[in-house]
């Protein structure tokens, strides 16, 4: 890997652990996780399709729209305040516990993040966790109106740091935004959280770990 200059981070499954809605679904079903999953599963296709489409929708209304697709995949009957609470999750999500030590550790150089979440959702969640002080921007994709991994997206980052890509590390958990990352030209970490299998899309990370605390400083 070349130097370092800057450090871009993904945001949902990266820095902050989406299936944290798990709680907030304990009282819609016996099995919450799948409800997790499913619902994070058709979110990213709803990004994936209205990017294609050229029919963006901020992160907020797709969040909803595959809440609404997942409880009637899974025959759930939620009243609107029970979809209501699941939703407002989204808003205090939980970072993953080594996250704040692991940016403070990389003090010295700008860190970002990069998000399909809407400016609202991203400022939220940032509050909630407490992550402000360590991060120079939050950018959005809603700059740009659609979503990763559109070449579009990344080249917010470089625009904002002033620094080229090929100069950043790039860091995402989402196998599938590393290699967006990459064939656009930013050095990229992949941090594999949950032990997947590497993306067949013939473009590789150029480092792996299992934790923010143990990206290249
Ligand atoms: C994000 C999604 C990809 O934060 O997790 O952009």
């Amino acid at each position: 890997m070349g130097p370092i200059r800057g450090y871009v981070f993904d945001a949902y499954g990266t820095l902050f652990d989406v299936h944290s809605v798990i709680e907030a679904g304990r009282e819609l079903t016996s099995d919450p996780a799948t409800l997790s999953a499913t619902w994070r599963q058709k979110q990213l296709e709803y990004t994936w399709l209205r990017a294609l489409m050229g029919r963006y929708e901020d992160f907020w209304a797709v969040t909803e729209s595959a809440l609404r697709y997942a409880v009637r995949r899974l025959d759930l009957s939620p009243t609107e305040t029970q979809l209501r609470r699941l939703m407002e999750a989204y808003l205090s999500l939980a970072c993953f516990p080594e996250v704040r030590a692991a940016l403070e550790r990389l003090e010295g150089r700008p860190r970002a993040i990069l998000s399909n979440g809407s400016p609202r959702m991203l400022e939220a969640a940032v509050a909630s966790s407490g992550l402000g002080p360590y991060l120079r921007h939050v950018l959005s994709v809603d700059a740009v109106k659609t979503y990763k991994p559109s070449p579009l997206v990344y080249a917010l980052g470089p625009r904002a740091l002033g620094v080229p890509a090929g100069d950043l590390l790039f860091v995402s958990s989402n196998a599938w935004d590393v290699v967006g990352a990459k064939a656009f030209g930013y050095q990229v970490a992949w941090c594999n959280r949950a032990g997947a299998p590497e993306e067949e899309l013939g473009i590789r990370a150029d480092a792996v770990v299992s934790r923010l605390d143990q990206l290249p400083g």
